[in-house]
């Protein structure tokens, strides 16, 4: 018998959700080369027939969203609305990639000859290797498979080891739908070992949601074995409260941005910038807000467990540091018995310094800390001043405000009255600098599908004599 993998249920460590077989090399080895044999077929089959399965696939999301939603809910702990949403965020990507079917287009572009066309088509690639995060364990495996299948590639995926069973399931539906089986296979395991094996096999690219640890060595395997990278790997996003804000809207955004899915979001708000005059009013009205949020069981209250104990422990770990150096607000509304479960209670630090490893680490769960800005330069600046670059918001009722945020704020997200989540499908999904490399996820052309096809560029002579670019015709 070799290892095996076994999914719990992170608010309540009885419930056992899964049990996988770690996938030996062999077996890694065995399903690239399966998806590699696969991909002559797939990438020949008309891309609006391709659509038409990935319609199906949509189609069966959206019958057993329900029960798919509560497994989520179960394998990772997200509150049930949100692991309803995790569903809807695929339906939505299998809908969009399925009409893209029947667009993926080039351009015709003029020729500076005389009968002379030439025109740019999109080519699939190849075999991908994709590894998923646990977060967004059915959404995220949908922005990465639906674009590479649309595309004409094939896939080996593994999904992270703390939600395999939603990846199985997802896997499944797509295979359901009329995928072939070995156009996506799946494997199970760690990173080291078996996603090293993956990445390091004969694959045409990798696409990586993750940690900036892991992803900085996928990115530097891509690079030796000179592959095309996407790596998406977490943020340290900031909210601006500006002194013209509509506090009470801005409250309500920052908890749902600091608290959603207990703050595990790569685009979390974890950074409150608030302009100094308006600091206390905020900040009275906010932790209000999170004082009243419910914590517990994740099918009822507001905010669930964390994923595992070690984050738990992590997080715990930030929360202890910080409350010797500043002042801290922490939310004591636990509904039930929370002793079977990663539970950590939301936190909120106040003016903690910009500095600081709250304001600067990501923390990827329930902890925000609030900081002082002296006006929007300075607020900016703050936002600015982090290694990561994926999500930034502010709250104002003032368009030059907003206008000078929309130019100035080096993320490649931006909200204006509205908190750092909640990305929708059709846009290109990632950010900047440490956050990750590569062509973006989701979206379709500018995002996803520039990462999954190559462009081809083709001219057609049909003047029957010599014409040559750029060179004076001689008289
Ligand atoms: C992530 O946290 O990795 O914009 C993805 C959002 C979601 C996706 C988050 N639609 O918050």
């Amino acid at each position: 018998m070799g290892e095996a993998l076994v999914s719990i249920n992170p608010a309540n460590n009885e419930d056992l959700v899964g049990a996988f077989p770690v996938s030996t090399g062999e077996e890694v080895d065995q399903a690239v080369k399966a998806a590699r044999a696969a991909y002559p077929s797939w990438s020949a089959m008309p891309a609006p027939k391709r659509g038409e399965i990935l319609f199906k696939v949509a189609k069966i999301l959206e019958e057993r969203k329900e029960e798919l939603g509560h497994l989520v809910t179960r394998e990772m702990g997200k509150v049930i609305s949100e692991g309803l949403s995790d569903v809807q965020e695929a339906i939505d990507m299998a809908y969009y990639m399925a009409g893209e079917g029947r667009r993926l287009q080039g351009e015709t572009i003029p020729s500076e000859l005389g009968d002379k066309d030439a025109k740019t088509v999109r080519e699939s690639i190849g075999t991908f290797a994709i590894i998923t995060p646990w977060n967004f364990p059915v959404a995220i495996p949908s922005w990465k498979l639906f674009a590479c299948l649309i595309a004409g590639n094939t896939a080996v995926i593994k999904p992270s080891s703390d939600a395999p069973q939603c990846a199985y399931e997802f896997v499944r539906i797509l295979h359901d739908a009329g995928v072939p089986e070995d156009v996506v296979k799946i494997v199970f395991g760690p990173g080291h070992g078996v996603g090293t094996r993956l990445i390091s096999n004969y694959v045409d690219g990798i696409s990586f949601t993750g940690s900036c640890e892991v992803g900085s060595g996928v990115e530097r395997t891509a690079a030796a074995f000179r592959m095309p990278v996407s790596t998406e790997m977490g943020g340290k996003n900031a909210v601006i409260i500006m002194n013209d804000a509509d506090l009470d809207l801005a409250a309500q955004g920052c908890v749902w941005g600091g608290f959603g899915t207990a703050g595990q979001r790569c685009t979390a708000a974890s950074r409150i910038v608030i302009h100094k005059e308006v600091f206390n009013d905020f900040a009275l009205k906010f932790g209000a807000l999170v004082k009243e949020l419910t914590v517990g069981d994740p099918f009822t209250c507001d905010v669930g467990p964390v994923v595992n104990k070690a984050a738990k422990e992590k997080i715990e770990g930030y929360i202890t540091d910080g409350a010797s150096r500043y002042k801290c607000l922490q939310n004591e509304n636990s509904i039930g018995d929370l002793s079977k479960g990663n539970f950590v209670m939301p936190t909120v630090f106040l003016d903690v310094d910009r500095n600081d490893k709250l304001a600067q680490e990501e923390i990827f769960g329930p902890v925000v800390c609030l900081i002082k800005a002296d006006n929007l330069d300075d607020a900016i600046d703050i936002v600015n001043d982090t290694k990561y670059g994926l999500s930034s918001a502010v709250f104002t009722n003032d368009i030059r405000n907003s206008a000078l945020c929309e130019r100035r704020l080096k993320t490649g997200i931006v909200y204006i009255n509205a908190a750092t989540i909640g990305a929708e499908i059709q846009f290109p999904f990632g950010g900047i600098k440490a956050t990750g490399m590569g062509p973006r996820e989701a979206g379709g052309r500018g995002g996803a599908l520039d990462f999954y096809t190559n462009w081809k560029v083709i001219y057609r002579d049909y003047s029957g004599k010599l014409q040559k670019a750029q060179v004076e015709e001689e008289e």
